[in-house]
């Protein structure tokens, strides 16, 4: 790679989903990844799923959530440092942790992903707004746990009133300027 072509490298990005379970953070983020596969730059997905179970000691405190947004949201702002675009979708229900993650990062995107906590539970995508409300699972966001939500996020996706698509536009809409 010559010098002309590295000075016009497009800048990577951390693209941040954060959402209620069930808001569409997972199948938005599959989406956009998948689009932006298609671009030849490297990517990164990371999802809540998979890193939990990665490292499954990971609890539900605010303690542990806190270290766990932080680690994973340093990871993300390395990758983005080294050229990786990075597709991230988690929960983060603390705007602290999300904003600690936003200052590391170069260019943090954070989408927030908006449906109504009675639209999530309706969906119930994974059976666990059923389990918290049985008593079978404790600190769930949007029941016994707190979501704060995004106060500036560069993007607001009401996935309960959009289709995928609509949501899915409105998130390439804006990152075109780093493609
Ligand atoms: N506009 C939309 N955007 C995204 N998902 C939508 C939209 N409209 C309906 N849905 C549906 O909502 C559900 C969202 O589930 P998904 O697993 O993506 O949630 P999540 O935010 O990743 O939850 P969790 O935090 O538990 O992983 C899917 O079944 C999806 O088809
Ligand atoms: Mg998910």
């Amino acid at each position: 790679m010559n010098k002309t072509s590295q000075t016009n490298e497009k800048p990577a990005f951390v693209l941040w989903f954060t959402g209620l379970s069930g808001a569409g953070k997972s199948t938005l983020a599959d989406r956009v990844y998948e689009r932006l596969t298609q671009s030849g730059r490297p990517i990164e997905r990371l999802d809540g799923d998979s890193l939990r179970a990665a490292f499954p000691a990971t609890g539900f405190s605010r303690k542990d959530r806190d270290e766990h947004i932080k680690r994973v949201g340093y990871m993300a702002s390395r990758l983005e440092h080294h050229g990786v675009i990075v597709v991230a979708s988690f929960i983060s229900p603390y705007r602290e942790a999300r904003d600690f993650v936003r200052k590391l990062c170069r260019n943090f995107v954070e989408v927030y992903v908006d449906a109504s906590l009675e639209t999530c539970r309706k969906r119930d995508v994974k059976g666990l707004y059923k389990k918290a409300m049985a008593g079978q699972i404790q600190s769930f966001t949007g029941l016994d746990d707190p979501y704060e939500e995004p106060q500036h996020p560069e993007i607001i996706v009401k996935t309960d009133q959009q289709s995928i698509d609509q949501s899915e536009k409105t998130i390439l809409d804006y990152i075109q300027r780093y493609l």
